[in-house]
């Protein structure tokens, strides 16, 4: 049976990843092969090493090194990229390396409150100063034009008067951790 190998890619506190990680934790053709993180402090290398999963921390000469990346990437047999919180722009070349195999979540209902800026908490206070009644996640593609990739699903969530960008946060964490998996599970099912 073919594996599906899966290289993470985050830069903060890997809630995310450890949530994939888990999920497939007793799969037979799907595997987390690889954490990799720009952020030497990210929490996100603990999840790696409490769950065993390789990791592998760059800079930015690595991220645009094409020969580097695809040659790490393929060293693993990466089949699919999750971004999870990664915070630099994916190059146009590893794009076009896994057309259609680069799966990202934004913590927003794109495409409003997307683009330059639009990370962590960023997003859910400009999302309340906006008047927003709800908020959600966007799961989607990334394509040379990053935060406006063909969307493979949204869930949305209701803001009360009384939100905050913390309480929103947790909403919408909420949200990621119990869609983002499954949702993976399924792409990589139905790409076969
Ligand atoms: C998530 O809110 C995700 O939507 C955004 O970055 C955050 C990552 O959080 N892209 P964590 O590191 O997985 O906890």
């Amino acid at each position: 049976m073919k594996i599906n190998n899966i290289a993470i890619f985050a830069s903060g506190a890997g809630s995310n990843a450890r949530k994939i990680i888990s999920h497939f934790e007793n799969s037979e053709d799907i595997d987390i092969s690889l954490i990799i993180t720009n952020n030497p402090h990210a929490g996100v290398i603990q999840v790696a090493e409490e769950t065993n999963t390789p990791s592998l921390l760059i800079d930015k000469e690595k991220l645009k090194d094409s020969s580097y990346l695809i040659h790490t990437l393929r060293d693993k047999n990466i089949d699919w990229i999750i971004l999870a919180g990664f915070l630099w722009k994916i190059p146009e070349f590893l794009v076009d390396h896994f057309p259609k195999h680069i799966i990202n979540i934004h913590p927003a209902l794109l495409p409003k409150f997307g683009g330059k800026g639009m990370y962590g908490a960023h997003v859910h206070q400009a999302v309340i100063a906006a008047g927003e009644k709800e908020s959600g996640i966007t799961i989607h593609y990334i394509d040379k034009d990053y935060d406006r990739g063909e969307i493979i699903l949204q869930k949305r969530c209701f803001i009360n008067r009384d939100d905050t960008a913390e309480s929103l946060a947790e909403k919408i964490h909420t949200l990621e951790h119990k869609w983002f998996p499954r949702t993976i599970e399924k792409v990589i099912k139905e790409a076969k």
